[in-house]
C-alpha cells in the first residue's frame, strides 16, 4: 500500500513528437523544417528512411487516442509542428485544424492534452538565417506560440515549451548528428541561450491564454567520472556543466553557471534571465541513462565512454541501463536547487530495441518492461527521499521515427508496422496499464 500511495501522487502519461509520428510531410500546406532537409540529405539517417509513412498519426490520430484511452493515462504529451501551424510565416488554417481535431478527440476520451511547442522541427527558412544561433529565432518562436495559444488555449491548459535544448545544441549544432547537422563545437553555445530565451518569451503568452501548468523539458543525465583520476573528475565536471547545469541553472536560479572553464560567454541581454527564470508550475526532465565521462585529448576535453558493468539498450554501449542513477539525479537536483525547483515531471523515459527477427517476439518486450519497472521504482525512491515528482511519462506511446536512427530503434509500448501504420500493443502496454490501475486502486 505504501508503494502505491507513493505512486498515486503521479499523473501518468505517454509521449510522442510531431516529426516522429505524423508522417504526411506535404499534407495541407505544411512548410519545410530542418528535419525535412536532414532526412532528404543522403547518409544522414541510418536506414535512409524519411519519417514516412511510419505511424502516419496525421491521418490515424484517432487510433492513437483510442490506445491512450485504453492505457488509462491521465495525459498525452505530443508536439505541435511549427511548420504545420505557420507556412511562409503566415498561419496555415488547415495545419492548425489538425491539432484542433487531436485536442478535441483527446478531451472527448478523457485524456488531458499536454503539448510541447517545439520538438526540433525548426522552419528551414529560419535556419537559413542562422537558426538558433540567431536571437531573432526566439522572437519568431514567440509569434508562433501566440498563434498556437490563440487557437488551442481555450482547451489546452498544460504546455511544454522547448524539448531538450541540450540535444539541439550538442547534437544539432556542435557535432552534427541531428538536424541542422552543424559541427561548430563550442561555437554552438549561443543556441543554448536563444532556446532558453524562446522558453522565457513563451511563458507570458501562454499565461495570457489561460495556461495553468507550464514547463520547459530538459534532458538530464547523471554524470559519472570514468575513474578517480583528477583528469577524469575534471572532464566529468565539464560535461555536467555543459549537459545539465547550463540548461537548468538559468531556468531555476536565474543565472548561468561559471562557464570560464569552457572559455565561452553567453549572449545575454538585460532582462533575459528574468524572463528565462520566471516561475513555472513544473520542471520537465527527460531521463534515459547515466553518462560515464573520461578526459581526452582533442577538440573537446571529454569523451563519453561505456558504463562498466551495466546492461545496455538497443542503442548500444553508450545507453547503459542504471535505474538507480535516476534516483541519484533527482535527489541531487532537489539538493542543488531546493525551493527553486518546482515539482518535476518525468517528461520522457523509455528504452529502444531493434525489431526482433521473429514476429512473435515483437510484442513480447520483456526488456522494455524491466527497464520501465526499474525506472518507475527509481522515481518512487526519489519521492520517498523527499523529491517532488508529480508526473511520469513513457517515451513512447508508439514505435516511431528515431531521428538519425530512422526506423531502426523502437521505443513504443505499441508496435507499428512502418509500411501500413498498423498498430499492435506490446506486452509493455498491458504492463503500463496494470501499473496505472494499481496506482489508482
Ligand atoms: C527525444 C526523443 C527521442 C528520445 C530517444 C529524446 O532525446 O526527446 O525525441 O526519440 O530521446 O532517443
Amino acid at each position: 500500500p505504501l508503494e502505491s500511495a507513493l505512486l498515486r501522487r503521479l499523473r501518468f502519461s505517454a509521449a510522442t513528437a510531431a516529426f516522429q509520428v505524423e508522417g504526411a510531410r506535404r499534407a495541407d500546406g505544411r512548410d519545410r523544417s530542418i528535419w525535412d532537409d536532414f532526412v532528404e540529405t543522403p547518409d544522414r539517417v541510418r536506414d535512409g528512411s524519411t519519417a514516412e509513412p511510419g505511424p502516419d498519426s496525421y491521418h490515424r490520430f484517432y487510433e492513437d487516442v483510442a490506445l491512450l484511452a485504453g492505457l488509462g493515462v491521465d495525459q498525452y504529451r505530443f508536439s505541435i509542428s511549427w511548420v504545420r501551424v505557420l507556412a511562409d510565416g503566415a498561419p496555415n488554417l488547415r495545419g492548425i485544424a489538425y491539432y484542433d481535431r487531436l485536442v478535441d478527440a483527446l478531451l472527448g476520451a478523457g485524456v488531458t492534452p499536454a503539448p510541447t511547442l517545439y520538438h526540433w522541427d525548426l522552419p528551414s527558412a529560419l535556419e537559413a538565417e542562422g537558426g538558433w544561433l540567431n536571437r531573432a529565432t526566439a522572437e519568431h518562436f514567440a509569434e508562433y506560440v501566440e498563434v498556437v495559444a490563440a487557437a488551442l488555449g481555450d482547451r489546452v491548459r498544460h504546455w511544454y515549451t522547448i524539448n531538450e535544448p541540450v540535444s539541439t545544441t550538442l547534437q544539432g549544432y556542435a557535432i552534427g548528428e541531428l538536424a541542422p547537422g552543424r559541427t561548430l563545437l563550442f561555437d554552438s553555445l549561443p543556441t543554448v541561450h536563444h532556446q532558453l530565451l524562446a522558453h522565457g518569451l513563451a511563458v507570458p503568452i501562454l499565461r495570457a491564454h489561460g495556461a495553468e501548468r507550464i514547463g520547459i523539458v530538459n534532458n538530464h543525465t547523471q554524470v559519472l567520472p570514468a575513474s578517480a583520476d583528477p583528469a577524469d573528475q575534471q572532464a566529468a565536471y565539464l560535461y555536467d556543466l555543459i549537459h545539465n547545469r547550463v540548461f537548468a541553472d538559468p531556468v531555476l536560479l536565474g543565472r548561468y553557471p561559471d562557464l570560464e572553464p569552457l572559455g565561452v560567454t553567453m549572449p545575454v541581454h538585460d532582462g533575459d534571465l528574468a524572463l528565462i527564470s520566471a516561475p513555472c508550475e513544473v520542471y520537465g526532465v527527460n531521463y534515459y541513462n547515466p553518462t560515464t565521462v573520461a578526459a581526452c585529448e582533442g577538440p573537446v576535453p571529454f569523451e563519453v565512454v561505456p558504463t562498466p558493468g551495466a546492461p545496455t539498450t538497443g542503442f548500444g554501449p553508450l545507453w547503459p541501463i542504471v535505474p538507480e542513477a535516476l534516483t541519484a539525479f533527482l535527489v541531487d537536483a532537489h539538493e542543488r536547487y531546493g525551493a527553486a525547483l518546482p515539482p518535476i515531471a518525468i517528461a520522457e523515459n523509455g528504452a529502444s530495441f531493434p525489431e526482433p527477427a521473429h514476429t512473435e517476439e515483437r510484442l513480447d518486450d520483456d526488456a522494455r518492461i524491466s527497464y520501465l519497472r526499474g525506472h518507475v521504482a527509481a522515481v518512487r525512491e526519489a519521492i520517498r527521499a523527499g523529491v517532488r515528482v508529480d508526473e511520469y511519462t513513457v517515451w513512447s506511446l508508439l514505435d516511431n521515427f528515431e531521428w538519425a536512427e530512422g526506423f531502426t530503434q523502437r521505443f513504443g509500448l505499441v508496435h507499428v508496422d512502418m509500411d501500413t501504420g498498423r498498430r499492435t500493443p506490446k506486452a509493455s502496454y498491458s504492463w503500463y496499464r496494470a501499473l496505472i490501475e494499481e496506482a489508482r486502486a
